[in-house]
């Protein structure tokens, strides 16, 4: 059995070290920035250099974007094959994020870093043959922030991780993301959480002086889980809201004619609850309904047309 107690010991200590002095060196400064807090990243370097010259593990995560957290792991850890998931579908108005990703690995001349352009469900789903047979030591969730997001990564990803291994949940500030980590912690009792860290907003609502502080730490707030199968660590949870009326909301959205608009459909009420011009906002929502959608009845759609009256398995 690998050392589980020591290597528990290894993470948090590079939680501690990361947490007071960021990033493990300025290398690669002058190309790399990001989404990312400085000791997120430094916290990502220093666990991935726990499984430094293992060929057999890697570091893996989902959620590139210009790629500040997988060039600056790689880059700190050149024997350890790192590898990022991204489909480029978010934050990528111009569609050049790829570019800007193969310009920085070319530029830092990284030969351990690879980019699997990819939707992450598809992506775990061939994951052995996308690592090379590799296990995974290090695991950043950063794509897609809904509930449903954070929940498949968990889940997929548990028979692809290494003995020892550690999973690092980002932007653990929004709500939906702790909660698909408190479901999947409480589910899953061989997994503990050892450190969480938030900020007190979105860093685009903090001022000038807090974000800078949060730039430095933690960003946007982060979960640290372990593989922990003796249920040797003690429970530790992220705290979520009381009310899951959310939740039931999003059961409420899925079924309506205009479900796919519900982001303009509330900017267009807020508007109009708050008194400035809606026609701009009612205009775009206009233009974003689709001949689907308004063949669709007003509500209660449910997308079962077509499926079988009964089916029973092929087992016989
Ligand atoms: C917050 S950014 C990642 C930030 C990055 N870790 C950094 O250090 O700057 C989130 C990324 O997740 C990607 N993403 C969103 N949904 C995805 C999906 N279904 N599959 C793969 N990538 C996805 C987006 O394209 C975006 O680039």
């Amino acid at each position: 059995m690998a050392d589980r107690q020591g290597f528990f010991r290894q993470v948090i200590a590079c939680l501690r070290e990361a947490s007071a002095t960021g990033l493990m060196s300025d290398k690669g400064a002058e190309v790399l920035t990001g989404l990312s807090g400085r000791a997120t990243v430094g916290a990502l370097q220093r666990m991935a250099g726990l499984f430094r010259g293992r060929n057999d593990v890697c570091y893996l995560e989902i959620g590139v974007f210009q790629g500040l957290s997988l060039l600056s792991v790689a880059l700190e850890n050149p024997d350890l094959a790192c590898f990022g998931i991204d489909n480029f579908s978010l934050l990528d108005p111009k569609g050049e994020n790829l570019g800007i990703v193969r310009d920085r690995t070319a530029r830092l001349g990284l030969a351990n870093a690879t980019l699997i352009n990819e939707d992450f469900e598809a992506a775990l789903a061939a994951l052995p043959q996308r690592l090379n047979g590799r296990k995974v030591g290090v695991f950043l969730i950063d794509g897609a922030h809904d509930y449903r997001s954070q929940l498949m990564a968990l889940l997929l990803i548990k028979p692809h991780l290494a003995e020892n291994a550690v999973i690092v949940v980002d932007d653990a500030n929004y709500p939906d993301v702790r909660q698909s980590t408190r479901d999947f912690l409480l589910s899953h009792p061989e997994f503990r959480m050892v450190f969480e860290a938030y900020s007190p907003g979105h860093p685009a609502n903090l001022d000038k002086a807090t974000l800078a502080k949060f730039e430095d730490g933690f960003l946007n707030g982060i979960n640290v889980l372990v593989k922990d199968p003796e249920g040797s660590l003690p429970e530790m949870l992220p705290p979520v809201p009381d009310s899951r009326l959310l939740y039931v909301n999003e059961w409420l959205v899925h079924r309506h004619r205009l479900a796919e608009l519900a982001p303009e459909a509330l900017a267009l009420a807020q508007a109009m609850l708050e008194g400035s011009d809606p026609a701009p906002l009612l205009e775009r929502l206009r233009a974003g309904v689709t001949a689907e959608m308004a063949a669709r009845f007003p509500d209660r759609n449910l997308h079962s047309a077509g499926l079988t009256e009964g089916r029973f398995t092929s087992f016989s």
